[in-house]
């Protein structure tokens, strides 16, 4: 199976003759999907597994080069962002959503500006990556180069100086790496990429908690630090055996260390399971993974909690769990065609690209 992230194809690029034909500047339109993540949630910044899949709701920047700013519009926001190409803080700009248009300018430092707009399909700042489909779609408008590993490599930068949240590099790789029909099986390691088909027989379908994600920047980065603190004592968790556990006296950093362990080993078989076509199987592994984020990273509330029991006592859904950070957001579900009459179908979806006309 290839993998997307090395293929240096995988979204149509343009050079700087057609990014001004005839003396004009082409119109560019760069689109990314956001994600939803079925499982291996706090597993990306150790190194370990995860297996999201890029989405057809997604974001579109769409404008032309030239000037000395990046200025972008958007359909859901009151300001514009107005980002100078030569800005250093961009965790310091305003309006909030400008700093994510920062953080792309900062790291890719176009030799130009560009105006244009921002529209979206995807809730903003619901849990399905909003953020990273925004600085994708903006790097790609911005004339970035590279593999959609690179791209995800940039944008995470971007995010983090955007945020000040040392999140991983899950949601922008699946973004720029998505493939049309299936999840990616991500190893955070090696970042190989492996395209796990979904099958036609099942619905995943995302809820909304209606929970605002509070906390997240502070008590994400709490979660890195502890987990991190296990490493120090163990070593990579990725490695780590049971008799390793034993070591560490702490009990929440026992619990830390225990969940990423269990949940690198649940991403495996959750592969395998979607691979073989056993949904009852991928189910059980989703439901063994919300309880691990919920007993032993604490990474949950209690109202996605009532949310994934809701969920899971309904006829024809295989498992449901809380996806992403936590802390609120969205549950995802895996279900039998139609069973759920609630929150958004999702489909898997190619990744990022751009378009000129
Ligand atoms: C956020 C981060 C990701 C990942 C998840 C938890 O979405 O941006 O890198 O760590 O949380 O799995």
């Amino acid at each position: 199976m290839p993998d997307p992230t090395r293929s240096g194809s995988a979204h149509p690029r343009w050079d700087a003759e057609e990014r001004h034909q005839n003396g004009r500047s082409a119109v560019i339109r760069a689109v990314a999907p956001g994600r939803v993540n079925l499982i291996g949630d706090h597993t990306d910044y150790l190194g370990g597994l995860v297996l999201p899949m890029a989405i057809h709701l997604g974001t579109t920047v769409e404008g032309q080069p030239g000037g000395d700013t990046v200025t972008l519009t958007s359909t859901d926001q009151a300001q514009p962002a107005v980002v100078a190409l030569d800005v250093e803080d961009p965790a310091a700009v305003e309006p909030g959503w400008a700093r994510y248009v920062a953080g792309v300018v900062a790291e890719v430092r176009p030799a130009t500006g560009f105006t244009g707009t921002v529209t979206t399909t995807l809730p903003i700042g619901g849990g399905l990556s909003s953020s990273a489909a925004l600085e994708v779609a903006v790097a790609l408008a911005l004339g970035f180069e590279g593999t959609p590993l690179e791209l995800a490599e940039t944008c995470q930068r971007a995010e983090q100086r955007a945020s000040g949240v040392p999140s991983g590099i899950m949601d922008q790789l699946a973004s720029a790496a998505g493939v049309e029909g299936h999840a990616l099986l991500i190893d955070c390691r090696s970042l190989e990429v492996r395209p796990v088909s979904v099958p036609d027989d099942v619905e995943i379908v995302v809820v909304d908690s209606g929970e605002a994600r509070t906390l997240v920047g502070s008590a994400y980065a709490e979660r890195r630090a502890q987990a991190e603190m296990a490493e120090a004592v163990i070593g990579p968790l990725r490695d780590a055996t049971t008799l390793d556990l034993k070591k560490l006296q702490d009990p929440v950093t026992a619990a830390r260390a225990r969940h990423v362990m269990t949940e690198n080993a649940r991403v495996w078989a959750f592969a395998e399971a979607l691979a073989e076509g056993w949904p009852a199987e991928a189910g059980a592994l989703m439901a063994a993974s919300h309880a691990s984020l919920r007993d032993d990273y604490e990474v949950s509330t209690p109202g996605l909690d009532a949310l994934v029991e809701r969920l899971s006592a309904t006829p024809g859904v295989h498992g449901a769990r809380l996806t992403g950070a936590g802390f609120g957001g969205c549950v995802v579900a895996l279900t039998e065609p139609g069973a759920l009459d609630e929150g958004w179908k999702v489909r898997p979806a190619a990744g990022a690209r751009v378009l000129t006309s």
